[in-house]
């Protein structure tokens, strides 16, 4: 499942985010690359636990968890620390699936990659290209959203980032290891809990609502590894 999560910061919130990357020093993205992404990945990136990235990424973190959608369709387990990046002067990153396992540096804790988030900080005006073009199951789907929002797509998913030939785009990017690691299984929760939220809204207590409200949580139990 593809999923935007709308409006995650306003304009405000972006325009001070931008101020504090633009703080940081920048470094070759290919420091966080593995083997055959590293050949692909041309951009730069804040290097991985740079106290700028730090403060931004718990910034990202709290505002994720108060956030319902993020909740109910990544059911996250852990969030690997937000990185940043930044595409400019033609850079690219070519096709590739995402690292399975993500250590985080400094610490023995290590996320597996469920889901892959690009959370977007300059806006689609600002640039041209810039593209995240997504392949799943479904087609080819291409992504430049607004500043401020973001995309959810399966790690297992070939991806690629088009070359920016005008301007430049600014983000974040990281990994959810969810408790439930299949997306099929999750889509399925996801659209359960939406129908749940639906007839919720009339009355939370209605036979029905209390019904489907077990079937959830008794699929959950079922799927969810914690
Ligand atoms: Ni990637």
């Amino acid at each position: 499942m593809l999923l935007t999560i709308p409006e995650l910061f306003s304009a405000e919130q972006v325009s001070q985010i931008r101020q504090k990357l633009e703080t940081a020093e920048w470094v070759d993205g290919r420091v966080t690359a593995g083997h055959q992404s590293m050949l692909a990945k041309d951009n730069m990136q804040i290097p991985e636990g740079h106290p700028v990235a730090k403060e931004v990424g718990e910034f990202i973190l709290h505002t994720l968890s108060q956030n319902l959608l993020f909740v109910s369709g990544a059911l996250p387990m852990k969030v690997f620390p937000p990185l940043f990046n930044r595409y400019s002067g033609g850079q690219s990153f070519g096709t590739h699936v995402d690292n399975a396992i993500r250590h985080v540096k400094g610490t023995s804790h290590r996320v597996r990659s469920d889901l892959s988030a690009t959370l977007f900080f300059s806006n689609p005006e600002e640039y041209d290209g810039g593209e995240l073009i997504i392949e799943d199951t479904y087609g080819i789907h291409s992504v430049k959203l607004p500043a401020g929002h973001m995309v959810l797509y399966p790690s297992s998913s070939l991806h690629n980032v088009r070359p920016v030939t005008r301007g430049a785009r600014v983000s974040s990017f990281f990994w959810i290891q969810s408790m439930v690691r299949d997306d099929s299984a999750r889509t399925l929760l996801f659209d359960l809990d939406n129908v749940i939220q639906q007839i919720s809204a009339g009355d939370v207590n209605s036979p029905n609502a209390v019904k489907l409200t077990g079937i959830y949580h008794n699929l959950l139990r079922r799927w969810a590894e914690v």
